[in-house]
């Protein structure tokens, strides 16, 4: 019998005649990624908004753009305490569409106006600039000039090359395992891990550092300051002192390796963006350091989720897993994309995309300068466009079709890499361990908390 961990609420969807105005959620619809009881029943809610329409207005909470209002402000107050109504966009087709808008802005600061900016910039410490003005959160041009630097180190050719060096980490990282566990004193099949932190967590680290070219001496201190990084997404995480020595002694480490790549260029991501730095004025000091920050950050806790949340996801589904126990090598792949699509790491993009244009979205009136975001786990659970869509089927035909990466100029640029890196463990995974099993009930698993992604802090297996 399949599970449905953690309490999944399941509702059809009904339809309904697109209004020209976005119908106007409750608060029982908070959108809140940052909660495990949110993500816990987020399906639920994804759910009742479909039903309501392809482009509703709902609150959200916690996001970069909170600072653009005064502290202790009623306007900062009332974002704390309701979450801030935006657009959301619940359905398939209306999602794609909105990701490819050019209307449709990744500048949040686009909409505020000067002196929201300069309080937004003053409430921004120095050491998360680098994050907050990425590439992510930038428009053409300048969105177009960066993103052609980096890109050709994610094509085909580029993953193909990867592939040996991936295969041995995940070798690697399983030997390490059972070694561990056979100290221990434990048999096959009644070994112990924790499947991220010995697993599903190293090996994406590992990967772009070596991509990146950060010395393989330097990758435990690097991995330590990339961790607390990944809590700064709210406004409170940017005022902890802690974590903003961390973020400087990152940005201090990163200033001395540029300086030393610019000396003694190697084979890797930063030598190659220290030299088209040198070679005119395609990338600013300040831009270099924001790729890679970027890099580090979006590449990291998604890769993390993504084996993590398959893992579980087809180990609390007998009849999935039966399959993929029958052809490890044939059928990894359709595991990596029903796993974006059923439990995608990112469940909507959190900083608001910005409306430059009054547009029609669905039929639905979206004003100029309104706030929208995309709901990405909701389109991909959408029963317009995906048969069945609360169901667990890697053999599905059509999983590939989800938008687990976004669409458009911001598709995610390391997709190809992540599902490398995913096919490649899950295939090994289940050839090499076909006793692999959760070590407590599936219902026990909680949402993680602290990143704001849907995955699991800890996954106790036996193998
Ligand atoms: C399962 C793993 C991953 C997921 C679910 C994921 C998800 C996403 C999504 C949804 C976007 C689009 C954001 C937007 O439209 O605003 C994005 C963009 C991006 N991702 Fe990923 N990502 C993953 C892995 C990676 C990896 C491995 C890297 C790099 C090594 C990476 C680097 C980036 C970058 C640099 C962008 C910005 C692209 C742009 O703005 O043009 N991601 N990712």
């Amino acid at each position: 019998m399949a599970t449905t961990p953690p309490n999944e609420q399941q509702q059809p969807a009904t339809p309904g005649t697109a209004p020209s105005e976005a119908p106007v959620a409750g608060a029982t619809h908070l959108l809140d990624r940052t909660s495990p009881e949110f993500l816990a029943r987020a399906h639920g809610v994804y759910s009742d908004l479909r039903a309501m329409g392809p482009v509703v207005r709902t609150p959200f909470r916690g996001d970069l753009t909170e600072g653009a209002h005064p502290q202790g402000s009623p306007e900062r107050q009332a974002h704390a305490a309701a979450g801030q109504e935006r657009f959301f966009v619940t359905r398939y087709d209306e999602s794609v569409s909105a990701l490819l808008d050019d209307r449709v802005s990744s500048d949040f600061r686009s909409m505020l106006t000067p002196q929201q900016r300069e309080l937004m910039a003053k409430a921004m410490p120095e050491e998360f600039k680098p994050i907050a003005y990425s590439l992510l959160m930038l428009d053409p041009p300048d969105h177009t000039r960066l993103r052609k630097l980096v890109q050709p180190n994610f094509t085909a050719r580029a993953m193909e090359a990867l592939k040996p060096r991936v295969q041995r980490l995940v070798d690697e990282l399983l030997d390490k395992a059972e070694q561990a566990a056979a100290a221990r004193g434990e048999t096959a099949s009644e070994r112990r891990m924790d499947f991220i932190e010995d697993f599903a967590y190293p090996l994406p680290i590992r990967v772009i550092s070596d991509m990146l070219g950060i010395p393989a001496e330097d990758q435990a201190r690097v991995h330590e300051w990339a961790e607390r990084l990944m809590q700064a997404e709210s406004q409170a995480a940017m005022q902890d002192q802690k974590l903003r020595a961390g973020m400087r002694e990152f940005g201090s480490y990163l200033e001395g390796l540029f300086e030393r790549k610019r000396r003694e260029p190697t084979e890797d991501m930063i030598s190659q963006m220290v030299h088209a730095q040198e070679d005119g004025d395609r990338l600013s000091h300040q831009e270099l350091l924001s790729m890679v920050f970027i890099l580090f950050f979006a590449g990291h806790v998604t890769t993390v989720n993504l084996i993590g949340n398959g893992v579980v996801a087809l180990l609390s589904h007998p009849e999935q897993h039966a399959r993929m126990l029958a052809d490890p090598a044939g059928m990894a792949k359709g595991m990596v994309e029903e796993t974006l699509r059923y439990w995608g790491p990112v469940d909507y993009l959190s900083t608001p995309r910005i409306i430059k244009e009054d547009l029609e979205l669905g039929g639905t009136h979206v004003p100029k300068g309104a706030k929208l975001s995309v709901g990405l786990a909701s389109a991909n659970r959408d029963p317009q466009r995906f048969a069945n869509p609360d169901a667990y089927d890697i053999s599905r035909p059509d999983a590939h079709r989800n938008i687990a990466f976004g669409k458009g100029i911001h598709v995610c640029i390391g997709a190809p890499l992540a599902r490398l890196e995913a096919q490649i463990a899950f295939e090994t995974l289940f050839q090499r361990f076909p006793k692999l099993r959760l070590a407590v009930p599936a219902e026990e698993l909680r949402w993680g908390t602290g990143v704001a992604m849907r995955g699991f802090n800890r996954i106790p297996v036996l193998f």
